[in-house]
């Protein structure tokens, strides 16, 4: 009699805690259910794509410095959560450039996302466009400024490099606006190119090449290898054909940037921007209060402050550290984007809170893209917008307009 009971109390005890969920059958929902942040979707993404195509996103410039501190200012930055303040909800929902964003993030330009994945741009610009949030499209794209307008309906900013042929840069200015895009976001970090060192050691060149010193590499990823062979191949998308170079041979980044932008780019190319482009215009890669405010006096709608997510000038201070200081400079004359070392929806919240409009990210969808596609991109902005939310809740801000200095502890980055 006993025993029975203990044998139906036991079956009871099992039943209450097996589960057996539906196999899922995707292999890239299966890969993305194995992720909860950023890091693991850089571990996935280093896993599956050869060692250089990884670098190339991963790395920054000479001691990666720059790039270490972007994080690290995130990481010392504390919050001073606030509690029992009686919010049922929170409202995340914020402005950039004058029109409305779910949450406060715009995703940066970054060239040559179609190493990270086949769709590349048109990937990111369709998952942006499912999350509401503006894209930025990088001059150095592997898809083209009308490839890109053609899947999505959705907010698309053109990242425009000084092209010693300015014609050129007219060209695709009009191009751009021709296809609906709203800002121009002039990148103003590389009137050089930064040394990237993991790129010099692998001798990376865009497109990558598949040769003795390569094949392995090749081998050991077999999937990226077979979508990069069966895919149309990898060029710089807005100048094919042109006399500049549209990568249809491999060349090192350095070597294209160094002849083809302009190192003498100057405050008078904005005006210069300006009378050949009627929409907004944000200046991207300030590193400094000065400059900051040169660039409010200009009357740009914004400013990134950027220091090209660390692979430009090793040195260069993060990002994070500049936002308060340049909030009390330059006031509300200009939007304030702080881009570099998001890996988190509770770093946008800081960004936020020390006196940014919003965040930029680059690294993050690259990863995400390159774990899981389209719908790793999809994961991850997700992700951040929950995170924004949760963080927000636990801190105790209502809303996005709440968020201010005196919910972060910035002591450690101003001491
Ligand atoms: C692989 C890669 C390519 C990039 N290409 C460009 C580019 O073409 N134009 C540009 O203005 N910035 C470019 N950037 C910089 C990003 O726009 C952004 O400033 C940076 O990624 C922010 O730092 P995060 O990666 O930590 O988010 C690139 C960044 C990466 C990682």
């Amino acid at each position: 009699m006993a025993a029975r009971g203990a044998i139906r109390q036991g079956v009871e005890t099992v039943r209450s805690v097996v589960r057996f969920g539906t196999v899922e059958t995707d292999p890239v929902a299966r890969r993305l259910a194995k992720a909860a942040s950023v890091a693991d979707l850089r571990r996935i993404a280093k896993r599956r794509l050869p060692r250089g195509c990884f670098d190339y996103i991963d790395g920054g410039a000479e001691d990666e410095r720059t790039l270490e501190a972007n994080s690290k200012a995130f990481a010392e930055t504390r919050f001073v959560p606030r509690v029992l303040r009686g919010l049922p909800d929170v409202e995340i929902g914020a402005s950039v450039l004058g029109a409305p964003v779910p949450y406060p993030l715009v995703l940066a330009p970054t060239g040559f996302t179609r190493i990270a994945d086949p769709q590349g741009e048109l990937a990111v610009a369709r998952a942006a466009e499912r999350a509401g949030l503006p894209y930025t499209l990088s001059t150095l794209s592997t898809r083209s400024i009308e490839e890109v307008r053609g899947v999505s309906d959705g907010r698309l900013w053109f990242q425009v490099y000084a092209w010693r042929d300015r014609g050129l840069v007219e060209e695709m200015v009009q191009r751009a606006a021709a296809a609906r895009y709203e800002a121009l976001v002039l990148t103003v970090d590389t009137a050089v190119f930064g040394r990237r060192e993991r790129d010099v050691r692998r001798g990376f060149s865009l497109p990558p090449v598949i040769g003795p010193s390569t094949v392995v590499d090749g081998i050991l990823h077999p999937a990226w290898t077979w979508s990069f062979l069966r895919n149309e191949p990898i060029r710089f998308a807005n100048v094919v054909g042109r006399s500049v170079g549209d990568g249809s041979s491999p060349v090192t980044l350095a070597d294209y940037i160094n002849s083809q932008f302009d190192p003498a780019l100057s405050w008078d190319d904005i005006d210069w921007l300006r009378s050949v482009w009627d929409g907004k215009i944000v200046v991207k890669g300030i590193q400094c209060v000065a400059d900051a405010v040169l660039a409010a006096d200009q009357g740009v709608d914004a400013i990134a402050l950027s220091n090209h997510g660390g692979r430009q000038l090793d040195g260069s201070p993060a990002t994070l550290s500049l936002v308060a200081p340049v909030a009390d400079a330059v006031g509300d004359r200009t939007e304030i984007i702080c881009d570099g070392g998001v890996r988190r929806g509770s770093d946008i919240v800081k960004a936020v809170a020390a006196g940014a409009t919003a965040c930029m990210a680059g690294r993050g969808y690259l990863y995400a893209l390159g774990a899981g596609g389209e719908q790793g991109v999809d994961t991850l902005l997700g992700w951040w917008r929950d995170d924004v939310r949760r963080t927000m809740s636990l801190i105790g801000a209502a809303s996005v307009d709440e968020l201010d200095r005196s919910l972060i502890d910035l002591d450690r980055l101003h001491p």
